[in-house]
């Protein structure tokens, strides 16, 4: 049975996926609170969420906080990268102690993650089974997160679901919105030789995604948030280009890449995964854009 129409507590809801969703659930007749730095009208701080708790009738909690890891505008300092990491794991942790310390339980807790999780590779297909290791910063970034979404075993009454999300694809942010004027000027091109994987959902794929595990009774453990539709950079590059009606020749030298964002960041477009939804599918999860040429047809629609 389906969780019954209430209260969804997102943190993070004010971004480019939480506002997504938002406007989902409110389609679908939630009442969605959204868990800010900023306060405002419907919106309730990280402060608030540590004094007063879970709002009374939150059906069910969703984190998307997180600094933007790839703008460009910031350096990647020790700071930055604790702020990257702070955003993340504190904010989950506040969530998974309010939740544990309220009496009106949520029914579910749904946390994103990353692929980031997987260490890149042309060769190893990973599914939700592949044993995590800590390989880099951002592997240790992902295990962290999804530690500190567990609740303890004691903890029942409350589902626990982690979406590892590939890139996602939506109009309004994102790397697309990043991608959009030089591809839209004749200017794109394929990272480096565009040979390594682009694990990717469409953003409304992510939003179902994210109401289907709030909804799926019985759900819980780590999903894959990847469409079915493995590419790679330069398979997307050549689909979104054909989308625009564009040429796309001009490939970004992973130099220019590592330059702009330092190599341990730069990695997480110059390398990449061959990430499989093998549990989201088995689970009766259906994407509304499995394939990369119906998402880039979307993409680029006014
Ligand atoms: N977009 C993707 O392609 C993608 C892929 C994989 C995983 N994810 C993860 O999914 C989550 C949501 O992604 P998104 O693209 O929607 O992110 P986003 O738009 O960049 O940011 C989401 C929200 O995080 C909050 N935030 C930003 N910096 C923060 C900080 N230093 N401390 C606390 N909160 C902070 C902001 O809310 P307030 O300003 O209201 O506080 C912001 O609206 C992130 O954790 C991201 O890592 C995204």
């Amino acid at each position: 049975m389906p969780v019954g129409r209430g209260t969804v507590l997102i943190g993070g809801g004010t971004g480019f996926i939480g506002t997504h969703l938002c406007k989902l659930l409110q389609s679908k007749n939630y009442d969605v609170k959204i868990i800010s730095r900023m306060p405002g009208a419907k919106h309730m701080t990280w402060h608030d969420l540590e004094k007063y708790g879970i709002p009374s009738g939150t059906q069910a909690v969703v984190n998307l906080a997180g600094q933007n890891v790839l703008d460009p505008m910031k350096r990647w300092t020790a700071g930055f990268k604790q702020n990257v990491w702070n955003s993340r794991i504190r904010t989950t942790m506040s969530l998974t102690e309010a939740i544990i310390n309220t009496r009106e339980r949520p029914k579910a807790y749904v946390t994103i993650s990353g692929v980031g999780i997987y260490k890149p590779s042309t060769s190893v297909e990973y599914s939700e089974d592949h044993q995590q290791e800590e390989f880099d910063f951002f592997s240790k970034l992902c295990i962290a997160w999804e530690n500190s979404a567990k609740l303890p075993e004691n903890v029942l009454d409350c589902r626990q679901v982690t979406i590892r999300s590939g890139v996602v694809l939506g109009k309004n942010g994102g790397m697309i919105k990043q991608l959009y004027i030089p591809f839209y000027l004749g200017v794109g091109g394929p990272i480096g030789n565009g040979e390594q994987y682009l694990p990717w959902i469409h953003i409304d794929d992510i939003s179902r995604l994210i109401l289907f595990a709030i909804e799926t009774d019985g759900l819980k453990g780590k999903l894959n948030g990847v469409a079915p539709q493995v590419i790679t950079n330069k398979e997307f590059t050549n689909s979104f280009a054909s989308a625009l009606w564009r040429p796309a020749v001009i490939p970004l030298p992973k130099s220019i890449v590592n330059f702009i964002f330092s190599e341990e960041r730069a990695k997480m477009i110059t390398e990449g995964q061959k990430v499989i939804p093998k549990r989201t599918q088995a689970v009766g999860f259906n994407y509304v854009f499995p394939d990369i040429n119906s998402a880039c047809e979307e993409l680029v629609q006014s």
